[in-house]
């Protein structure tokens, strides 16, 4: 039984819930964050709190302990939360090297987990009782800390991309395969219930031969002025930054067939944008072997939400999704149609497939299946990222072959 609370409940009404649901409450819902933080509220106590608590200890011991380290954006709007309301997860400690960052997610989130600084790593992944480690810094951040984790024998889930380049992200799961731990990257569009089922369409054959694939990402809201240029160090982050799951989604759609040119046009709108010489809208076409024409259109601020669509134009037919809108209603009047907005952040638009994406990794950690991801499709959607960054600096189609034959992978 799935229980969905309001956002806005009293207390009376949260122990009216409790005891009418009493032990079929299930954690793991989407909520069960906002459950926990009613239930940390000073001086709260109820017969739900005291059951959730007793649930809490009896189970620990069958779950996975685990660690976080960085605890900014992504990580406390997505990933601490579902964490958090994961029953078959114990929380252990937060590395987090801003003292800021910290007391927003204490405040937050109130989670009473145990804060480090990174100079504590090694000690606290020493500990043989940690079976997996999240890692959730910048991007160069990552390798060292997903190295230390894997050596220390611990499963490592990294967000995307794995490292900043495809001779490091090479190196990252070699390593995981050497020591033989999960290592699994988040390209969480894999999860959304829309992109499985148009990549389904078309790997259970129903849109015949691929010719076109066109995809979009618009984002939104934008990304502060002061964000822009730290998100990555080369001269067009829109593509590793907006496009990355665009790439990762022809990787594995074309299940990791290489293209053969890679071409960019790129633009800078935005004043601050021109300033830092950061392109604010793409196009990415690229061409396979095979005939597919590949299409990727990518903004990064869409005024009316976050858009994600997708197109795969077969022989037989043509497999493709819209946006969700924010409710289903529509108001009819007689000027026309009004429906809700679209959604407005990704963390909206992708929640599912965080949840989704978190199970799939406990399942790894448990030995149950191995990543979806593989390291082939993280490797050369980090290489067509690279060329298609060379391209837009030389102005110029790109041969991904000989590309790729320069690079030391
Ligand atoms: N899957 C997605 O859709 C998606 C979306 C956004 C970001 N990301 C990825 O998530 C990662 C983090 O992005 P973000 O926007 O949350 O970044 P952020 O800068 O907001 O947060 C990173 C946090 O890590 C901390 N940190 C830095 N170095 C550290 C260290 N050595 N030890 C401990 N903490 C450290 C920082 O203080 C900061 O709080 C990036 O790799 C990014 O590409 C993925």
């Amino acid at each position: 039984m799935a229980l969905t609370l309001p956002v806005h409940i009293s207390k009376a009404s949260l122990t009216f819930v409790a005891e009418a649901v009493g032990n079929v409450l299930q954690l793991q819902t989407r909520n069960s964050h906002l459950v926990r933080k009613l239930l940390c509220t000073e001086g709260f106590s109820t017969t739900f709190g005291s059951a959730y608590q007793s649930r809490q200890n009896s189970s620990k011991s069958r779950q996975i302990s685990v660690g976080v380290v960085g605890a900014g954006g992504i990580a406390s709007s997505v990933h601490i939360p579902n964490i958090l309301s994961n029953h078959r997860i114990q929380l252990r400690w937060i590395v987090e090297n801003k003292l800021e960052t910290i007391e927003t997610v204490q405040k937050s989130l109130y989670t009473e987990v145990s804060f480090h600084t990174s100079e504590h790593l090694e000690s606290l992944l020493d500990d043989s009782s940690i079976a997996a480690v999240f890692v959730l810094t910048p991007t160069p951040e990552h390798r060292d800390i997903v190295l230390s984790a894997l050596r220390q024998g611990k499963a490592v889930f990294t967000e995307q991309p794995a490292a900043e380049n495809a001779a490091d992200i090479q190196t990252l799961y070699d390593t995981a395969a050497s020591v033989g731990r999960p290592l699994l990257t988040g390209f969480n569009r894999r999860y959304d219930p829309s992109y499985r089922h148009v990549y389904d369409c078309y790997k259970d054959g129903q849109l015949g031969k691929l010719q076109l694939c066109r995809l979009t990402v618009r984002d939104s809201p934008k990304p502060s002025h002061e964000l822009m240029p730290t998100m990555d160090t080369n001269e067009c982050n829109i593509l590793s930054d907006i496009a990355v799951h665009d790439f990762d989604f022809m990787a594995w759609i074309m299940k990791c067939a290489a293209p053969e040119s890679i071409h960019v046009v790129a633009h800078a709108h935005d004043p601050v944008a021109v300033e830092k010489g950061q392109p604010d809208v793409s196009i990415v076409t690229m061409k396979y072997p095979d005939g597919v024409i590949c299409l990727l259109d990518s903004a990064r601020e869409s005024c009316y939400g976050h858009d994600f669509r997708v197109e795969l134009f077969g022989s037989q037919g043509m497999g493709s999704f819209d946006n969700p809108p924010l409710s289903l209603t529509t108001k009819k009047l007689d000027i026309g149609a009004l429906q809700k907005p679209m959604m407005h952040t990704f963390t909206q638009r992708f929640s599912d497939s965080f949840e989704i994406q978190l199970n799939h990794f406990l399942d790894c950690v448990e030995g149950k299946c191995s990543p979806c991801v593989t390291k082939d499709e993280c490797v050369l959607t980090a290489l067509m990222i690279e060329a298609a960054v060379e391209s837009y600096k030389q102005n110029k189609v790109i041969n991904f072959q000989e590309f790729v034959s320069n690079r030391d992978v």
